[in-house]
């Protein structure tokens, strides 16, 4: 799979991305990253990418033309005209569903605002997705776009070493985690739930489903009730 990421920041986007487990897929060749500088496609001799508003306001705005040079640049290189993610606290809020639909396709773009924001010119010219990671502002989309290709990437065969564990964690079911344990069986004064010693694999699945349940009941009272609708479970 290829992400393809606009920024003004690439070292941001790489230097995060290229350690632990997808610096491991990348260099396994399961998933290419490549930051694009927006910066090499403005054709202004001192390099700026960014200018005043019109009608006034504070700050300055991205423009269109690098932006979407920058996008072409890839399209054209790539022969396809691939998703374009626009991170922005105006977009829909993030969530595994949305990260699932996205590991289905072979190459998504993403792009990051700086500044106040970008032409909207730009935005209507190449944007099909607009998502945002949650209700806070960030100073741009590079943090929310090493999210995003975070969690897909981990959704990409092969990337994480057990198959198994994309899907039993944490929302692959709508519900949360249940605890775990490792050795030793009891850490200062804490025993490992006797159920977990047993062996007995039937009880252990019950157990956790169990406790599952009562931890998205407690944390995540929306995700709890929605579980229990889709479920038809009265318990
Ligand atoms: N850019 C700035 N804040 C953001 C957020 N919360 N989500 C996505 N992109 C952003």
């Amino acid at each position: 799979m290829n992400f393809y990421v606009l920024t003004l920041f690439p070292d941001m986007i790489m230097d995060g991305l290229r350690t632990s487990i997808t610096g491991r897929a990348m260099e396994a060749g399961l998933i290419h990253i490549e930051a694009v500088n927006i910066r090499d496609f403005t054709k202004d001799k001192h390099k700026h990418v960014d200018d005043y508003p019109y009608g006034g306001g504070a700050g300055m705005l991205m423009q269109a033309e690098p932006v979407y040079l920058s996008y072409e640049s890839i399209a054209e290189r790539i022969g396809r005209k691939p998703r374009v993610i626009f991170l922005t606290p105006q977009g829909k809020t993030f969530n595994q569903d949305m990260a699932k639909e996205f590991a289905l396709e072979e190459d998504l773009v993403f792009l990051c605002g700086h500044y106040e924001g970008i032409d909207e010119r730009a935005l209507e010219s190449i944007v099909t997705d607009y998502v945002s990671i949650g209700d806070y502002v960030l100073t741009g989309g590079e943090l929310p776009a090493m999210v995003v290709i975070d969690s897909v990437s981990r959704l990409v065969p092969g990337v994480l070493n057990n198959d198994e564990s994309a899907q039993t964690e944490s929302f692959s079911d709508g519900l949360l985690e249940y605890p775990q344990y490792t050795r030793p069986a009891n850490y200062k004064g804490m025993e490992v739930p006797e159920v977990l010693l047993s062996g007995h694999h039937g009880n252990i699945e019950k157990w956790r489903h169990e406790k599952s349940l009562e931890r998205t009941k407690k944390y995540r009272p929306d995700l709890y009730e929605k579980y229990m609708a889709e479920n038809n479970n009265n318990s």
